[in-house]
């Protein structure tokens, strides 16, 4: 008994680390990259004017989330542990350790709908191969989505694949599992990128498109432009969830996070800029409207493709584009629940990747089914899909955040945190500003925010 006693304690100290920098790097920028680049920022951006949101996207990334990346990276080496564990390793015997309970909330509940639309990208992959998106109209294809997502066993089944998918990469752990397959996903991701941007450039009147989308329309600019620019860079950048956090937790000591932070960050927006000049240009050369939600991936771009020569091919790499990004970003939600569940409660990585991904698909299910049979199904006056993304997004993610950001700031403290950065030599030149921003402008922004996006709209 003694003995099993000590293995185990053995077995618990033993932390698993990242087998490479390089490994580390594509397992975070896969984090990053997801549904939020290739979607939701041109999405977003359309519905704000174009150039002005991209501007006010830059100064949020400079003044929030290259600081907040920072902040959660280092929380996670210094803790060396999951999203709850950091906090009572680095303030013990005190309450802060509840600051981790909203992140791992937040993980469940959006991995459980983030899953869902997931799920449509394969049953897309899977049309686009067998011909079934070939010749359709907008029309056609706005009829093609209805069945594919209003029939209830489809997005469950596809919602189910995409989770075994996601499991069956997060139990084989952090090195062979995680890193390893960043490594084999993100490369045909960058690919798809390009070949579909290059693509796109040869579309006749492509470049009215693309002024629209770089050029600065000040007049465009209001309060909301802000305030989505900041959710679309949490978003994003996979902050306040502890996805960021439970990533550094596996760093060596001699890892460099500032310039880590900065990489990371500058390929995250790079990607959302691609994504923003593949979608948004191809809309203005055939006349469409970008038009918000799911119709603009799934109907609008399939419908462009089918004007040129080789529809299938470019629909097909389009959608496994979309669900390799998503698989990478999945794979990071799933380890900040099963990080804890090993941890804390000493599951197996089976047990618990097992267990996680279930209860990710239960809660899932109405998600899935909310276009079909629960259709008209209203939580405060919310559908199932804009309910779970209403408290998990604006509530959950932004008071995870504020309290991770005041608990680097002002509890643990910043000289603390900057000592950890500079362990084993590291520069960390910028350690004045970071401090100053983590301090003040961070908790400010997103208090601020957090007290907006509670108004009630209209
Ligand atoms: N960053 C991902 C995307 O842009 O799609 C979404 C995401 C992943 C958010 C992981 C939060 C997270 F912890």
């Amino acid at each position: 008994m003694i003995r099993i006693n000590q293995d185990r304690k053995k077995k618990n100290v033993k932390r698993e680390s990242w087998g490479s920098q390089a490994g580390f790097l594509l397992a975070t920028v896969g984090s990053a990259v997801g549904l939020g680049n290739v979607w939701r920022f041109p999405t977003v951006t359309a519905l704000n004017g174009g150039g002005a949101f991209v501007l006010v996207y830059l100064v949020i990334i400079l003044l929030l989330g290259l600081p907040v990346m920072i902040a959660e990276l280092t929380l996670g080496r210094a803790g060396k542990s999951n999203v709850i564990g950091v906090f009572t390793r680095l303030a013990p015997r005190s309450k802060w350790w509840l600051a981790g309970v909203l992140p791992l909330a937040a993980s469940f509940i959006i991995l459980s709908f983030y899953a869902v639309i997931a799920g449509w990208t394969l049953l897309y992959i899977f049309s686009s191969l067998a011909g079934f998106t070939a010749g359709l109209d907008t029309a056609g294809l706005a009829s093609l989505f209805a069945v594919l997502t209003e029939t209830p066993v489809y997005p469950v089944a596809a919602q189910a694949v995409f989770l075994i998918l996601t499991v069956a990469i997060v139990v084989v752990g952090v090195k062979k599992g995680i890193e390893r397959w960043g490594l084999v996903l993100m490369p045909g991701i960058f690919l798809f990128l390009i070949i579909l941007f290059i693509r796109t450039m040869f579309f006749k009147g492509v470049w009215s498109g693309i002024a629209w989308f770089l050029r600065p329309n000040l007049a465009a600019l209001s309060f909301s432009t802000v305030l989505d620019a900041v959710g679309q860079v949490f978003f994003s950048f996979s902050l306040g969830m502890g996805a960021i956090l439970t990533y550094g937790s596996y760093l060596p000591r001699d890892s460099d996070i500032p310039r880590n932070s900065f990489y990371i960050s500058v390929v995250d927006l790079g990607v959302a800029i691609l994504a923003g000049l593949i979608v948004i240009p191809s809309l203005f050369v055939f006349g469409l409207d970008p038009e918000t939600g799911p119709g603009l991936i799934f109907i609008t771009l399939p419908a462009v493709f089918n004007t040129i020569p080789l529809s299938m091919l470019w629909a097909t790499l389009f959608f496994l584009l979309l669900a390799f990004a998503a698989l990478t970003s999945a794979i990071s939600m799933l380890e900040v629940i099963v990080a804890y569940l090993i941890e804390e409660l000493r599951w197996t990585r089976f047990t618990a990747a097992a267990a996680a991904g279930a209860g990710v698909f239960l809660l899932g299910v109405p998600a899935a089914l909310s276009r079909g049979v629960l259709r008209g199904v209203l939580i405060g006056g919310l559908d199932i899909f804009a309910f779970l993304d209403f408290i998990a997004s604006n509530l959950m993610l932004p008071l995870g955040g504020l309290l991770l950001i005041i608990f680097v700031g002002w509890v643990w403290g910043v000289r603390k945190a900057a000592r950890e950065i500079r362990t084993l030599g590291v520069g960390f030149r910028l350690e004045g500003a970071w401090s100053f921003l983590v301090r003040f402008v961070v908790p400010l922004a997103i208090g601020y925010i957090l007290i907006s996006g509670l108004r009630p709209k209209g």
